[in-house]
């Protein structure tokens, strides 16, 4: 069998190797706790699944149910846009749904950007932002997320040549994997940068709902004039506990929403009606449960931290998102300290380097885990730490 070129460059999806090596060692017998994947374990509200099971009961919503979702969900997403950040978007030109953000992410490219074209890509960052890159034979140019400022790239730094090249800005605020947010001056500056260079922004915002300490995370689109420059990227997974179900969405300049919508359209069918309709009531219905679910996460956070403070692992109080960020111990590199945790702990986290070059010397902590499972693991992990110190 003959393979394309271009899946010669791509590499094996992390999570999808790591999960081998997790399929190995529960079948010798390990408890493997994962807290490496950003996967929810908590399921979405009993309203959220009985407009599931009524959609799913009725025999004419199982056709194909339209490649632009249906109308009533298209306008759930501006009203929820209109009610969480005050952004007014037209529903039948500004919004598109998708098969969860992963899906309109990773076509980007293929809507945006031609060979040797420059993808600004965030580093450390969500690993799809660059595949999707790789496979149109574009190129990315990482802009560093440095600790030092607060995980915010330093737009003025990306040198002028790489500038003029590039096509597309990728940001992500809530951040995976640092924990970093970023406030709407930021945001301003990144919208006047775009203009001037004629970028594409696409900011992907899947954590805004999951936050802490009565921080509100913002939405680019809240930024006078954004809608010239910026496509965000939003999704069900994570803020309403819905990642297996595969619903999010693409909002803001009308251009960009109907340049991925007509590759879409070629590429996919649409999501399963029922799917949609559960997505229209958790997105319109009763908000309050997001709140006591965020409590449960800033409850497992304030557990890591205790831990991580115990063995003297640095690590940033998140306001969002449901990761840590923590240092590694000196003197070890984040892959042999990712996979020496998971060998004689069975304790999985994620390697910094994971996310790109800038990872190394972190690792990541993902909180989708009950409280009881994020306690054992602190425990092994203390354990460990103080194994190695003797
Ligand atoms: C930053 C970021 N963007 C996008 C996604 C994809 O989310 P989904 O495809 O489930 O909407 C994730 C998932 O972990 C993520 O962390």
């Amino acid at each position: 069998m003959r393979q394309a070129n271009r899946i010669a460059n791509l590499p094996p999806y992390f999570f999808a190797q790591l999960g081998r090596r997790i399929a190995q060692l529960t079948k010798e017998g390990v408890d493997v706790i994962r807290l490496d994947i950003g996967s929810p374990d908590l399921p979405p509200p009993d309203f959220i699944l009985q407009e599931l099971y009524r959609s799913a009961a009725d025999p004419d919503h199982h056709s194909y149910a339209g490649y632009y979702g249906i109308p009533a969900l298209r306008q759930a997403m501006a009203d929820y846009y209109r009610r969480r950040f005050g952004v007014v978007l037209d529903p039948n030109t500004e919004v598109i749904p998708l098969i969860g953000s992963k899906e309109g992410i990773a076509h980007v490219p293929t809507a945006f950007v031609n060979p040797n074209d420059v993808v600004l890509v965030p580093d450390p960052g969500y690993p799809t932002y660059r595949m999707g890159v790789l496979l149109v034979e574009g190129e990315t140019y990482p802009v560093s997320l440095l600790a030092q400022n607060d995980y915010l790239p330093d737009l003025e730094a990306i040198p002028q040549d790489v500038l003029q090249r590039a096509a597309v800005l990728w940001l992500n605020y809530p951040n995976n994997p640092t924990g970093a947010v970023a406030a709407l001056d930021f945001f301003e500056r990144t919208v006047d940068l775009a203009r001037r260079h004629n970028l594409l922004v696409c900011h992907d915002v899947p954590y805004a709902d999951v936050t802490y300490d009565g921080y509100v995370a913002p939405s680019m689109l809240q930024v006078a004039g954004a809608k010239d420059v910026v496509l965000e990227f939003n999704s069900l997974s994570k803020s309403y506990n819905m990642a297996g179900w595969r619903v999010g969405m693409a909002v803001g300049n009308a251009e960009a929403v109907e340049a991925l919508a007509l590759v879409k359209t070629n590429l996919d069918s649409g999501i399963f009606r029922p799917i949609q309709d559960a997505a229209i009531v958790a997105l319109t219905g009763d908000q309050s449960w997001l709140v006591e679910r965020n409590a449960i996460y800033q409850e497992r956070r304030d557990i890591v931290l205790v831990a991580l403070e115990k063995v003297g692992l640095r690590a940033p109080k998140p306001k969002a998102g449901l990761y840590l960020w923590p240092e590694v111990p000196t003197g070890i590199t984040s892959a042999t300290f990712a996979s020496r945790l998971l060998e004689e702990t069975g304790v999985s986290i994620t390697a910094g380097t994971a996310f790109g070059q800038h990872g190394e010397g972190y690792f990541r902590i993902s909180l989708g885990q009950a409280t009881d499972r994020i306690h054992q693991a602190m425990d092994r992990l203390v354990d460990f730490m103080e194994k190695a110190k003797r």
